[in-house]
């Protein structure tokens, strides 16, 4: 090919290019124009499917189109997470993630097949929410200074339920046995929603859960808690002490959920949906919703895509180090 040839075969590559870019920009601009699908990577029923619903049913409405939740339930939350992180990156498809599979996950997974940090935008953070040490109602042990006895004098027969290796629940009740130095048998469920019907039917011992979804139940007496593993009491459950008033001060967690886009997505995409959770979070309804389940509503500075990107890094900094010690 001669140099008119070539110069415009490279015009046209520089059109086609520019005219790509100007159609994703007028899509991004024109976003949303049908409807999303939210992945939850746990069953239904279960804290972040709660937390994912009440926040997405009042971000639809901001943003013109239906929020369809998705539970696609394995592997402490990392099968559905991983499907996320494949999904196109046009902000049809995102995924309500946690401090397990969006750090935890980590080093439990050597060959984790998504990286949180590389394989995806941060939208924006939900929620926190405060871990309890719960029991079935007909545990033995009546306060916490007794469940530590309790445990280390029966680790062999007692079990621990949780969602899976790499879940919050997983995650949070491994600090608690190395701090208590036990080792119990682990129950897995796909979310705590299933762990937590077992819970109340007895079928399990323990579990180590987020607050949202043990408020319900608590207050019905269906199960005991016996601490809140933050510095301060839940006012949503103002009669469970804290693992520090109960005796216990080295069991200190609380988790949070945050929403996360496949890495790519365009930036006034990401920018509109964090706008919508923002929104949805100033509600006084998805407030009240929020509070009432116990769960800590995350202060104007920490609601960015940036201040997202930044707890992911320092949380995976964070329990890196600390779960490998566990293990
Ligand atoms: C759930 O929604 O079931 C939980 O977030 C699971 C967990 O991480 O413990």
């Amino acid at each position: 090919m001669n140099w008119y040839g070539r110069s415009l075969v490279s015009g046209c590559l520089a059109a086609l290019a520019g005219l790509a870019s100007l159609t994703a920009q007028a899509q991004a601009q024109s976003y949303p124009t049908r409807s999303i699908t939210m992945i939850v990577p746990f069953a239904a029923g279960g804290p972040t499917d709660v937390i994912a619903r009440i926040v997405t049913g009042h971000m639809a409405q901001t943003l013109g189109q239906t929020i369809i939740i998705e539970n696609v339930v394995g592997a402490g939350g990392t099968t559905a997470t991983t499907r996320a992180s494949r999904a196109a990156n046009d902000g049809y498809t995102l995924i309500t993630g946690h401090m397990g599979t969006h750090a935890a996950s980590v080093p439990l997974y050597p060959n984790l097949a998504y990286h949180p940090e590389k394989s995806f935008e941060p939208v924006g953070l939900l929620a926190g929410t405060p871990i309890l040490i719960l029991a079935r109602k007909d545990f033995p042990p009546k306060d916490l200074k007794e469940f530590v006895a309790y445990v280390k004098a029966n680790e062999t027969k007692v079990n621990a339920a949780h969602a899976g290796v790499g879940s919050v629940s997983n995650v949070s009740c491994e600090l608690l046995n190395s701090v208590l130095g036990v080792k119990p048998v682990g129950v897995p469920f796909n979310g705590t929603g299933p762990a937590m019907n077992a819970l109340v039917a007895g079928q399990v011992d323990y579990m180590c859960d987020q607050i949202v979804n043990a408020v319900p139940q608590v207050n019905g007496g269906t199960i005991k808690a016996y601490a809140v593993a933050t510095p301060e009491r839940n006012p949503s459950l103002p009669n469970v002490p804290t693992t520090a008033e109960a005796g216990l001060p080295a069991f200190q967690a609380q988790a949070w959920n945050a929403i996360f886009a496949p890495k790519g997505t365009p930036p006034e995409v990401v920018a509109k949906l964090n706008e919508a959770i923002v929104k949805a979070l100033d509600d006084e309804a998805v407030r009240k919703r929020l509070l009432d389940l116990g769960s800590v509503i995350p202060a104007g500075a920490d609601r960015t895509p940036a201040a997202l990107g930044k707890l992911v890094n320092s949380e995976i900094a964070k329990w890196t180090p600390v779960l490998k010690a566990v293990n």
